[in-house]
């Protein structure tokens, strides 16, 4: 079962084969405008083939718990991608913590549109995922992002030297998160303390 989310101009959902062509048509559009904020393109990103797999992948990591991708749609045209939210490095136990990354057509933005699917989202993250922080990145020079994190309630919590390899070279980035307020100690497994009992001699 894959997860879908509507908000008022939005369908946010896992990845599925009817939309791999919107994928690969999303990120011809968009080469330009997302090269300066991303790591290397993997071998075949122009492919449909790659994007099917990307649909594989994203099915058995959300099953997995490893990880939650979702493409964003607008509702009167379900199969056009507009744009792309992950949630990766999922980890539970003490930290339940994930890392969030997210991009919007060039076309689309200034609208509103990444803060109204974040705010969706990451409500879907802590509520249903049940996890305790999201953690969100960004280099300086990425303005929109730092703001759209700030709108978001995200912390800034440090800064990192060259943190990433992005567009050809390690890059710096300012450390973002945003903590559950309504995490409840139960979800940790084995968050109850644990009685010993002495034994009878
Ligand atoms: C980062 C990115 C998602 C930000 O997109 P964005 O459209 O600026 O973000 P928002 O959804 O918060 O939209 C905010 C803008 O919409 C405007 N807006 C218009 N209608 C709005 C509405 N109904 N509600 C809220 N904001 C609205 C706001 O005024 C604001 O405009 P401004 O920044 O010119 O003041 C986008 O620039 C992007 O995809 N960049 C490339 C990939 C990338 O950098 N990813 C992140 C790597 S860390």
């Amino acid at each position: 079962m894959g997860v879908a989310i509507e908000t008022a101009r939005l369908i946010i959902a896992t990845p599925e084969a009817g939309r791999a062509q919107g994928a690969l048509e999303f990120v011809r559009r968009n080469a330009a405008h997302l090269k300066p904020w991303s790591p290397p393109a993997p071998d075949g990103i122009d492919t449909l083939d790659h994007w099917l797999g990307v649909v594989e992948t994203a099915q058995q990591a959300l099953s997995a718990g490893t990880a939650v991708r979702l493409w964003l749609s607008p509702h009167d045209d379900a199969a056009r991608v507009i744009g792309s939210i992950g949630y990766s490095q999922i980890h539970r136990g003490v930290f339940c913590n994930a890392t969030l990354g997210y991009q919007i057509d060039a076309q689309c933005e200034g609208s509103g549109l990444m803060r109204e699917a974040l705010s969706a989202s990451n409500a879907y993250m802590f509520g249903e995922q049940k996890l305790h922080r999201i953690a969100a990145n960004y280099r300086p020079e990425n303005v929109r992002s730092g703001r759209l994190l700030q709108r978001l309630g995200f912390t800034i919590e440090g800064y990192a030297k060259d943190y990433l390899f992005i567009d050809g070279a390690w890059r710096d980035h300012i450390l973002t998160s945003k903590v559950n307020p309504a995490f409840e100690v139960s979800w940790i497994a084995g968050a109850a303390p644990r009685t010993v009992t002495p034994s009878a001699r």
